[in-house]
């Protein structure tokens, strides 16, 4: 049965683990994946967290089935979170939410939901990517294409190329946008920006997925979330997959969500009926613990006002990296001008480098980061980052 079984590649970025993993250098450093780590270069298991799993244990529940769709607290904290608990569209029942496996599982929610919806339909996303997008598309059934983005030479986001690219897509056609803090390249949209894309989405009916896996880890939880409400407010259908994998630091619960905005309560009924289709004929329902968590640190005025000061300090420490890896560049012998880095957002940075650059990184010096030059910034701390600058430096300098 299996004789004829190819060996697949290794995963773009979550094989990078495995290699990291493998590796017995003690100087390795792990920049790869999109995970934040703190200044002792620590998973950081959040205040609010601990704080509401000791009030989940003080009355330990026991672990029947969720329903289909999720915790009803969690998916209503989500779609507060996401749109405001008085938006126009909460009040008004027009979201369909299902938890889902992380971020990644709300995309597959949506993908496959999409598909059985409009099988003909395209997939468009941004060039580049994150490297799963085009894989998570491509397995639900769709021919995956890109619009221009990421503009190299003015190192920034090519925003004429990206409306043309919009303008010229059939009606119907998915496009996957990244609500905050893109990935890979740390470049996003301006409000204005925005606002041009969305009128070109609404104008050639194109259907709107946003991922948004990095609220709170750009400007701010509302600010991040800006793009999202632009949509609603023009009255289009939107897809917006959540994810808490890296805003809790959860990233191991699979905590995130699919949200579906329709045009009534009744069209919002009828999707969350197929939604959950789609959730029951691939694993049936959600796991609680994670939702648990989430939904209680988000219900709980107190706790949601110690996350919000965590995620910020998380969102401050990211920033002070970007600053001291450009100094320590600068300072390590590099004449380039990294100051771009300062300009990015979110976790990570197109560095630039080359595919030999990013392998001599790795080889040479035990610096992970994907082949594409992709760096998790998230991942510098105040002792590697010394050591991260003299490598780069030496592979500039070829
Ligand atoms: C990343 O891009 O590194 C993260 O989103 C983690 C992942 O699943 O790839």
């Amino acid at each position: 049965l299996f004789a004829a079984v190819e060996m697949a590649p290794r995963d773009p970025i979550l094989g990078l683990n495995e290699q990291f993993a493998a590796d017995p250098r003690p100087e390795k450093v792990n920049l790869g994946v999109g995970v934040y780590y703190d200044d002792d270069g620590k998973l950081p298991l959040l205040q609010c967290v601990r704080q509401a799993e000791a009030r989940l244990m003080e009355k330990p529940a026991p672990r029947g089935y969720l329903p289909i769709d999720g915790m009803p607290a969690y998916d209503n904290a989500v779609k507060a979170l996401v749109f405001g608990a008085d938006s126009d569209v909460v009040q008004s029942s027009r979201v369909a939410t299902v938890q889902a496996l992380g971020g990644t599982g709300g995309l597959k929610i949506g993908a496959d939901f999409l598909k059985k919806l409009n099988p003909a339909a395209k997939v468009l996303i941004s060039d580049p990517s994150w490297e799963n997008h085009r894989a998570l598309f491509a397995n639900a059934g769709f021919a995956v294409d890109t619009y221009a983005y990421y503009d190299a030479a003015a190192r920034g986001v090519n925003v004429e190329g990206m409306l043309a690219s919009l303008r010229a897509a059939a009606p119907g056609t998915i496009v996957v946008l990244h609500a905050c803090c893109h990935n890979p390249t740390g470049y996003d949209l301006t409000p204005g920006q925005w606002d041009a894309v969305v009128a070109v989405v609404k104008e050639r009916g194109l259907v709107p997925f946003l991922d948004m896996a990095y609220q709170g880890f750009g400007h701010g939880i509302a600010e991040d979330g800006a793009a999202v409400r632009k949509f609603v407010e023009a009255g289009l259908d939107v897809f917006v997959a959540t994810s808490f994998s890296k805003s809790f630091s959860l990233y191991g619960e699979r905590v995130g969500a699919l949200s579906v905005v329709c045009a009534s309560k009744d069209e919002a009924e009828r999707v969350l009926s197929q939604l959950k289709i789609v959730v029951r004929t691939n694993y049936s329902n959600p796991p609680t613990h994670g939702a648990a968590v989430v939904a209680t640190v988000l219900n709980t005025p107190e706790l949601r006002a110690l996350w919000e000061q965590e995620l910020a300090g998380m969102r401050t420490r990211i920033k002070a990296m970007r600053e001291q890896l450009v100094q320590g560049l600068k300072d390590a012998g590099v004449t380039q001008d990294m100051s771009f880095i300062t300009r990015q957002i979110g976790m990570f940075s197109y560095s630039g480098l080359t595919k030999e650059q990013m392998q001599r990184l790795r080889s040479d010096f035990g610096v992970y980061g994907t082949d594409t030059g992709r760096m998790c910034v998230a991942a510098l701390n105040s002792r590697n980052i010394g050591y991260v600058c003299r490598a780069i430096a030496s592979v500039l300098r070829g």
